[in-house]
C-alpha cells in the first residue's frame, strides 16, 4: 500500500490498532516534490521484521492514519525508512510530512502489514510510476540477492520527478527509465512480457495499473500490485443483513453504508484504517454468504476462494453475511 500517498475524498478518523512510536531521525529530498524519512523507535530499540511490499500505518496528528510503504533496508533492524511525495490537494498527510515533521519529531505507527508479496518465480518485472517506486525498491534487492533474473520498468512525467533515479541507473540495463518530458508517452505494452513465467509486480497512477491489469490473458496469470486510492465502483449497492457470529449480534446493512458502519451502529468494532479497501487492515474471515469483493487488496485467488473480505468496502451477493467477528 506505498504505499497509499494521499487522496483527497473524506474519510472518517479510522480505528488504529496497536499502535506504538517513531521518531524521525533523518530526512531528505530525493526528488522534486518527494521528501525520505528515516525512522527509528525514541529508545533506539529493534522494530518489527517486514518483508518486501510491508507498509506502515502512520497515524498523524489529525488523528488519521495513511498508509506508506517501506522503502530501505528489510535487514535493518533499528530504522524504517519512508519516502512520501507532496499532494497539495490530499487529505493533509503529505502536507504535513513536509512542511511539519522534523528530525527529532514522534510520530504513530501501526504495523507493518504487508498484502503486495513477493511469490517464488524466477523472473520478475518491476513497473513502478512515479512515487510507486517505493514499494519496488525492497523488491529489487530482494531479487538481486536471490539471484533472479529482474527487470525494471520507472515511469513517470519527468526525471526530476522519479526518486532515487541516480541509485537505480547505477544499476545497468535492467532498469529503463521513461520520464515523459523527454521520452514522451510511454506506450506500456511495450513492456509486457511475451513469457509466461516472469511475475509481474507494478505500483503507481491508476491507469498506469488499469494498462497492467488488463495484460492478465496474454500473460496467464494476474499481475500484482498495489493501488495508492480505491478504484471507482459504480456497480448498484443492495441491502443485505450482517451476522457477527462471535458477538451474536445481527443487524441491515443499508445500501448507503458499510459492513463496517453497520456493526459499529450496534456495538461491534472493527478494526480499520484507511477505511477504503487498499490496506487489508479490516480483513475478516466469512463464515457463511457469498462476497461482493469492492477492495483492491485481495488477490483472484483469494476472492474467488470467498474465505475472506474487506468490509470497510465490500459488500454481499447473498442476503445474509456471516463474519467471524
Ligand atoms: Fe483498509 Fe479496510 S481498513 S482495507
Amino acid at each position: 500500500m506505498t504505499t497509499t500517498q494521499d487522496d483527497a475524498r473524506p474519510q472518517p478518523a479510522p480505528a488504529v490498532a496497536g499502535v506504538r512510536t517513531l521518531v524521525v531521525d533523518a530526512r531528505r529530498e530525493v526528488a522534486e516534490d518527494t521528501v525520505e524519512l528515516t525512522l527509528r523507535r525514541p529508545d533506539g530499540a529493534r522494530l518489527p521484521d517486514w518483508a518486501p511490499g510491508a507498509h506502515l500505518d502512520l497515524v498523524l496528528p489529525d488523528g488519521r492514519s495513511r498508509q506508506y510503504s517501506l522503502c530501505g533496508d528489510r535487514w535493518d533492524a533499528h530504522t524504517y525508512r519512508i519516502a512520501v511525495r507532496r499532494e497539495a490537494q490530499g487529505r493533509g498527510g503529505s502536507v504535513y510530512l513536509h512542511d511539519e515533521a522534523q528530525i527529532g519529531d514522534r510520530l504513530e505507527f501501526a504495523g507493518p502489514r504487508n498484502n503486495f508479496r513477493m511469490t517464488p518465480a524466477p523472473r520478475v518485472l518491476l513497473i513502478a510510476g512515479g512515487i510507486g517506486i517505493t514499494p519496488m525498491l525492497p523488491m529489487l534487492h530482494q531479487a538481486i540477492a536471490l539471484e533472479l533474473d529482474w527487470r525494471l520498468a520507472y515511469l513517470g512525467r519527468s526525471r526530476a520527478s522519479l526518486p532515487y533515479l541516480d541509485e537505480l541507473e547505477a544499476l545497468g540495463d535492467r532498469v529503463t527509465v521513461h520520464a515523459k518530458d523527454v521520452d514522451g508517452r510511454a506506450d506500456l505494452d511495450s513492456f509486457r512480457p511475451d513469457d509466461p513465467a516472469v511475475q509481474v509486480y507494478a505500483c503507481g497512477p491508476e491507469r498506469m495499473l488499469d494498462a497492467v491489469e488488463a495484460w492478465a490473458p496474454a500473460l496467464g496469470h494476474a499481475p500484482r500490485m498495489e493501488r495508492f486510492a480505491a478504484r471507482a465502483d459504480d456497480r448498484p449497492r443492495t441491502p443485505f443483513e450482517v451476522v457477527a457470529a462471535r458477538s451474536g449480534v445481527a443487524t441491515p446493512v443499508g445500501a448507503d453504508e458499510t459492513i463496517v458502519a453497520a456493526l459499529r451502529r450496534v456495538g461491534v468494532d472493527v478494526i480499520t484504517s484507511c477505511a477504503q479497501g487498499v490496506c487489508g487492515t479490516c480483513e475478516t474471515n466469512v463464515l457463511e454468504g457469498t462476497p461482493d469483493h469492492r477492495d483492491s487488496v485481495l488477490d483472484e485467488r483469494s476472492r474467488d476462494e470467498g474465505a475472506c473480505l474487506l468490509p470497510c468496502v465490500s459488500r454481499c451477493l447473498d442476503r445474509r453475511l456471516v463474519l467471524d467477528l
